[in-house]
């Protein structure tokens, strides 16, 4: 073993440790679900992306095992050779209706629709213009890019139009807004980017990788919620988090899908989806759109824990969704909260720098369509105790 390399590795992970912003990894030991458990002990689970509760969910777990036993284990080749399953482009077809689009195009991840559809749609002559609370993959994503960056004030319309004034000269403006802003919750004007788009001949890219099975009707996205899916340019989603399962897609027109096919990196030098998780998405796709129920709940659930938070005096920031930051500022405090709250049988992760800036750290919660009010009731009652003690409560 190479011995600076090896140093250099131990000197960043004690400076790590020293700024309180080391995050040991945890292993669970159960499916996904409201409760969970950890090092042999039940816990609830505040921390998942398991929107709908459908990563658990029976109905998926049989069409998982149904898509086994007809294509096998792993797909066997990257799409664009051998390994395009008839089962992929059923999953496509599914997304586009759910969507309202033309066509949609699978990736491995919601990571990598980012990085593989952001460059591959821009080139030097053209310009991004990014939320500056972005995404880590959207800011990826536009580093493999050769086009302009611009960032603008997060979700600030004057400085979006001072961007589009400055960049007249450019050939595409591609403005990329994440739908649901996953550390805070608040959600992008999309109706008012449209008009921005419009009137200055941009073209939008949307990251709903949180607004998919949360918002709009059935949990069809932001776009849906605003009403604006015809203009948006390119929606992205993930299967990962109400999906319930893994990858993510972009949606909108045939020749965006056509191009994609042609050129992203991700589709082209990297295997697809395992039958497995294209089967167990179809069937959550399948659920959440014949059922508005799983997502009616989720917002209900999301209601009862944040006025019950509130009311104890967290401060839980300017959310509008079910992402709720329950907002401490200093690392530390928020690495003692974490702390306390597990204690007490509660999962509820820190987030800290470079996951959010420095003196911005925070406890995140994520209420599910899964928790029951027992559940958080519980929950609530450790996080009094947890605040009073730590000073975060009066
Ligand atoms: C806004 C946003 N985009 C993309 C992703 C990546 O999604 P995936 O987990 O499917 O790679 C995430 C996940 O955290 C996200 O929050």
């Amino acid at each position: 073993m190479n011995k600076t390399l090896q140093n250099h590795l131990n000197e960043q992970l004690a400076a790590l440790r020293d700024q309180h912003l080391y995050k040991p990894l945890l292993t669970v030991e159960s499916a996904p679900g409201p409760r969970v458990f950890v090092e042999g002990r039940e816990m609830i689970n505040l921390s998942s992306n398991n929107y709908l509760g459908l990563a658990s969910d029976p109905r998926l777990k049989a069409a998982a095992i149904r898509a086994v036993e007809k294509y096998g284990a792993g797909a066997g080749a990257v799409r664009p050779i051998i390994g395009n399953l008839a089962i992929h482009n059923e999953l496509e077809e599914v997304l586009s209706r759910f969507k309202g689009v033309q066509d949609t195009l699978v990736f491995q991840s919601g990571f990598t629709s980012n990085a593989g559809t952001i460059p591959t749609v821009t080139e030097a002559a053209d310009v991004i213009l990014s939320d500056e609370l972005n995404h880590a993959s959207i800011i990826d994503g536009c580093r493999l890019s050769k086009a302009k960056r611009v960032a603008y004030k997060h979700r600030d319309m004057e400085a979006l139009e001072d961007a589009l004034q400055s960049t007249q000269d450019s050939r595409i403006r591609l403005i990329i807004t994440d739908g649901v802003f996953s550390m805070d919750g608040d959600v992008a004007p999309l109706d008012k980017i449209c008009d921005l788009a419009e009137q200055y001949d941009a073209a939008v890219m949307v990251d709903d990788a949180h607004g998919s099975g949360v918002m709009g009707k059935n949990g069809r996205g932001t776009a849906s919620h605003f009403g604006v899916k015809d203009r948006v340019d390119i929606q992205l989603g993930t299967l990962s988090k109400a999906v319930g399962v893994v990858g993510g897609y972009i949606a909108g027109s045939r020749a965006l899908k056509d191009w994609l096919t042609q050129r992203a990196r991700p589709f082209l030098f990297s295997t697809g989806a395992p039958p497995a998780v294209a089967g167990a998405c179809i069937e959550a796709l399948r659920i959440m759109e014949n059922d508005a129920s799983l997502t009616e709940r989720l917002w209900e659930n999301t209601r009862y824990w944040q006025s019950g938070l509130r009311n104890l005096g967290f401060d839980i920031g300017v959310t509008e969704t079910p992402i709720t930051p329950v907002l401490v500022g200093d690392e530390e405090k928020a690495q003692s909260l974490q702390r306390e709250l597990r204690a007490a049988g509660i999962l509820a992760l820190a987030v800290v720098f470079p996951t959010v800036a420095r003196g911005k750290a925070r406890v995140r919660t994520m209420p599910t369509a899964a928790h029951t009010r027992a559940d958080f009731d519980e929950a609530l009652a450790a996080f009094e105790a947890a605040g009073k003690k730590l000073g975060l409560l009066g």
